[in-house]
């Protein structure tokens, strides 16, 4: 008989007590999130003391560990799934889209090949299915699920770069960059510096800044005077969501432009893409389907935990071209492509699982008022702020966005400062047609119109103490 100790534990035993931790910690995060002050309290070197800096030998029981992590880390965090935060484009997460993460990563699906995964893999196809169906884009369109709107960015750039070079005879697959035809890397001058980053990545240089309207849209007369003046392949970058206006470029007439040129049109719609979820609000992407790719974030808009981009394309073949590989120790699809055949790695998490199970939870009707409720947020927090002495609305507000400011740079900086120390509201500096604003981005499902409320007495007091 075998001694005990050689007995091979069951190695399921083990997860019950850990998990019960993580769970607990995790539900005492979420149900304070929304009255805790927003930012962390304790920076990176704090927090590196108080988890400890050395490797411990031995290491230590799991409880320890996660109790460790979730008591340490905790005041270095920040609370990003607040109603009242409207730094960068951070989304809330949804309860569906948690559980349903939690249960990928409890199932651990490398999501790479459709005959080993069909699980996991059928959610993602299904959920791509339903979101180029809600997002007005052209049936039988390819998805791939990557990590945010950057990587789906690089992977419609990757198809596109495949394509233009393809149409003058380059197979830049095997033939590389080197020696073959310039691409022409042709984007508005308020696109979001990680087109540049995805331009970088392909080997497309500094990209060509066609000037933009006061809005930040791209000016068509502009971009077809810069076709005009070059030749050769051509990707151009339109832009459905400016960062600091929200404002949609023209692309019915951009589109146009830049196919008579022969160009690939991708469309970087990080947040904005979602307009089309929504009847009231479809028109701000009129013309969007005529493009060739789009790119956009499932944690952003549709509240999916990080992380999640979905990169889509009208034609999956030269995103298959530029993304696949083939090896005779994995098992390839004869249906279509495999999933890693659609975004720039091999092995990856089944990050499309939360996507799916929102998408289920809400229905369309459910996504539109998502976006809508968004949208309606940011018109009731630029109508309360407007009301404010001394406070100006520099964009039209036509979706999520909203950029005021002060009479005077410092005036505006010290106001964001302001709400950052009192806690209650996040909202950043930046800097927009030469001055500084607050920016206020609505991207999180809890903020209502109680929230609206409590975020516009927040700047008021902010105005007051800025101003007084
Ligand atoms: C318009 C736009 N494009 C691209 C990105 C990059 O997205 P991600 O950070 O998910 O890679 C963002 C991020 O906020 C964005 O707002």
């Amino acid at each position: 008989m075998a001694d005990e100790d050689d007995q091979q534990a069951n190695p399921t035993d083990s997860y019950d007590e850990v998990l019960d931790a993580a769970d607990g910690y995790a539900r005492a995060w979420l149900s304070g999130i929304r009255e805790r002050p927003i930012p962390p309290r304790l920076g990176v070197e704090e927090v590196k003391d108080r988890l400890g800096r050395t490797l411990p030998d031995p290491g230590e029981p799991a409880t320890d560990v996660i109790a460790r992590l979730a008591e340490e880390a905790e005041p270095g965090l920040i609370a990003m799934g607040s109603p009242r935060f409207f730094g960068w484009v951070i989304g809330g997460t949804q309860p569906v889209a948690l559980a349903a993460d939690w249960l990928a990563a409890a199932w651990d699906q490398n999501t790479g090949l459709r005959n080993i995964t069909p699980g996991v893999v059928a959610a993602e196809e299904l959920a791509g299915e339903w979101l180029v169906d809600l997002l007005g884009l052209p049936t039988g369109s390819e998805v791939g699920f990557t990590t945010g709107a950057t990587m789906a960015q690089f992977t419609c750039m990757a198809a596109a770069r495949d394509a233009v070079l393809a149409r003058v005879g380059w197979d830049v697959e095997t033939a590389g960059m080197a020696g073959g035809p310039a691409v022409r890397f042709i984007v508005g001058e308020e696109r979001h510096g990680t087109v540049d980053l995805a331009g970088r990545y392909l080997g497309l240089g500094t990209p060509i800044a066609v000037r933009s309207d006061e809005q930040g849209r791209i000016r068509v007369d502009e971009l077809r005077a810069t076709l005009a003046a070059g030749e050769g392949p051509a990707i151009v970058l339109l832009q459905a969501g400016n960062i600091h206006s929200g404002a949609y470029d023209d692309f019915g007439a951009a589109i146009t432009v830049a196919h008579e040129a022969g160009a690939w049109v991708h469309v970087d719609g990080a947040f904005g893409l979602w307009a089309g979820a929504s009847p009231r609000l479809r028109h701000l992407v009129d013309g969007v389907e005529g493009a060739d790719s789009w790119s956009t974030d499932a944690h952003k808009t549709l509240s999916v935990p990080y992380d999640c981009g979905i990169a889509i394309v009208g034609d999956g073949r030269p995103m298959h071209r530029a993304l696949s590989m083939h090896a005779s120790y994995l098992q390839a699809t004869d249906v279509g492509a495999d999933p890693h055949e659609k975004v720039p790695e091999l092995s990856r998490r089944a990050r499309g699982i939360p996507t799916w199970a929102v998408l289920r939870s809400l229905g369309r009707t459910g996504v539109a008022r998502l976006v809508e409720g968004l949208a309606d947020a940011a018109r009731g927090i630029a109508d309360g702020v407007a009301e404010l002495p001394g406070v100006e609305v520099l964009n039209d507000v036509v979706f999520t966005q909203v950029c005021l400011a002060l009479d005077d740079d410092a005036a505006t900086e010290a106001l964001s400062e302001r709400l950052w120390h009192e806690g209650e509201v996040l909202a950043m500096t930046s800097r927009w047609r030469d001055r500084s604003v607050v920016r206020f981005s609505v991207s999180n499902w809890g903020t209502d119109a109680a929230e609206v409320r409590r975020t516009v007495a927040a700047v008021e007091r902010a105005v007051a103490a800025v101003v007084e």
